[in-house]
């Protein structure tokens, strides 16, 4: 079987194009770099000991996806490529909606054109409604976004399942991530953020090898056991194998399909802090400052649609998380190609 992965230079698309690779799948992958460095593909060619086809452009660019489609009998695409930082998206909103929406309109134009109808796509646990009851069960509410980021994906979202009512040829899984985290166990690929990392997990593996003095928790007054925030991590290979599972869903079936990828338990902040300084044997400190604009007290899933269905479920704990994602740090102190 044959895979065309977008952004799978990316923290996540190489993750899973190294699982894809490992099942014996041809993996074709289109990405620009725009937020990832080839050395990662470069990586996981070396780990799966086979090599994929990469092409360097942008999946706007429908002439180059004719080009893929012609030269690679694909049976189904993963969607991962598009720009993901909530922060910058309220400051370049114009940026995030042409390269994210456009990005999916180009590719799903030229599937259709070429009949290739099955597709993976990354959404995101941003789509639910802020307040809704926990756990998540991927019919509570969505919308009411907080920043156009969330709106793109909402957006995808409505675009893809408009396709699947007007076309019942479709075949199309939206995958909505929670919080992905960690790195491949051989600390060989992994999370490489561009600037300042946004995230909890590279701002803690930053601070633990020095690369910054302190990391800063927003906020202790939530209503939550010890008033930080409470997320639900999934170990980035457990929800590359996600990916594995919804390639077979998807080629199986018709129609749009939702499902929320997350390991259904919820950590606090400083149950992060705390576990990583443990197992790791390393000292992270820590400030607790004003909360951070935007975010919410609590997030987790119910993952028993995807459990049932895709017959997938995350394995990995929240110490292995914590140690794989400090040896991929610890083994690359500075991320690829520094
Ligand atoms: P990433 O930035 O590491 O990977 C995205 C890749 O897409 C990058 O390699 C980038 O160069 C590429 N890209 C962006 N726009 C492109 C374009 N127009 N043409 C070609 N390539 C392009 O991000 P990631 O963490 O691996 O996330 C993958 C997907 O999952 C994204 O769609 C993201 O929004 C979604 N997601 C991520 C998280 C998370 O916390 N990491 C959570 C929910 C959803
Ligand atoms: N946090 C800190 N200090 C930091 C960074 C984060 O205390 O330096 C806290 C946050 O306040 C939050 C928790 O750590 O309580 C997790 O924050 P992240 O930024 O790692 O993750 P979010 O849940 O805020 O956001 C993530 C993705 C978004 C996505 C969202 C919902 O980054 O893209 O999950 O899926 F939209």
């Amino acid at each position: 079987m044959n895979i065309l992965v977008t952004g799978g230079a990316g923290y996540i698309g190489s993750h899973t194009c190294l699982e894809l690779l490992e099942l014996g799948c041809g993996v074709v992958v289109i990405d620009n770099l725009c937020n990832s460095s080839p050395e990662s593909l470069r990586r996981v060619e070396e780990l799966a000991g086979r090599s994929l086809t990469f092409y360097e452009g942008d999946i706007r660019d429908e002439a180059l996806l004719r080009k893929i489609f012609a030269n690679h009998a694909i049976d189904c695409v993963i969607h991962f490529g598009g720009l993901k930082a909530v922060g910058e998206s309220v400051a370049k909103p114009l940026e995030y909606f042409d390269n994210n929406l456009n990005s999916t309109l180009a590719l799903t134009r030229v599937m259709g054109e070429v009949g290739v109808k099955n597709l993976i796509f990354s959404s995101s646990a941003t789509v639910y409604t802020a307040g809704s009851e926990m756990p998540l069960k991927e019919t509570s509410p969505t919308g009411g976004c907080t920043n156009p980021y969330g709106w793109t994906k909402y957006m995808t979202e409505q675009i893809l399942q408009a396709l699947c009512v007007a076309d019942p040829e479709w075949s199309v899984c939206l995958l909505r991530y929670f919080n992905p985290i960690g790195a491949h166990k051989s600390g060989f690929i992994g999370e490489d953020p561009q600037g300042v990392p946004n995230n909890l997990m590279p701002y803690i593996t930053q601070v633990a090898v020095g690369r910054r003095e302190c990391l800063r928790v927003f906020g202790n007054d939530y209503d939550t056991p010890d008033g930080t925030g409470v997320r639900d991590y999934i170990h980035v290979v457990d929800l590359a194998k996600g990916h594995v599972a919804a390639v077979a869903y998807t080629c199986a079936g018709k129609g749009c399909e939702v499902f929320n990828l997350g390991t259904g338990t919820g950590y606090s902040v400083l149950e992060m802090v705390n576990t990583f300084a443990q197992v790791n044997g390393v000292k992270v400190p820590y400030v607790i400052t004003d909360r951070r604009p935007g975010d919410i007290a609590t997030c987790y899933a119910d993952p028993a649609k995807s459990e049932e269905k895709l017959l997938w479920k995350a394995e990995k704990t929240l110490a292995d998380m914590c140690r794989d994602a400090w040896r991929w740090q610890k083994q690359n102190p500075m991320g690829y190609e520094k």
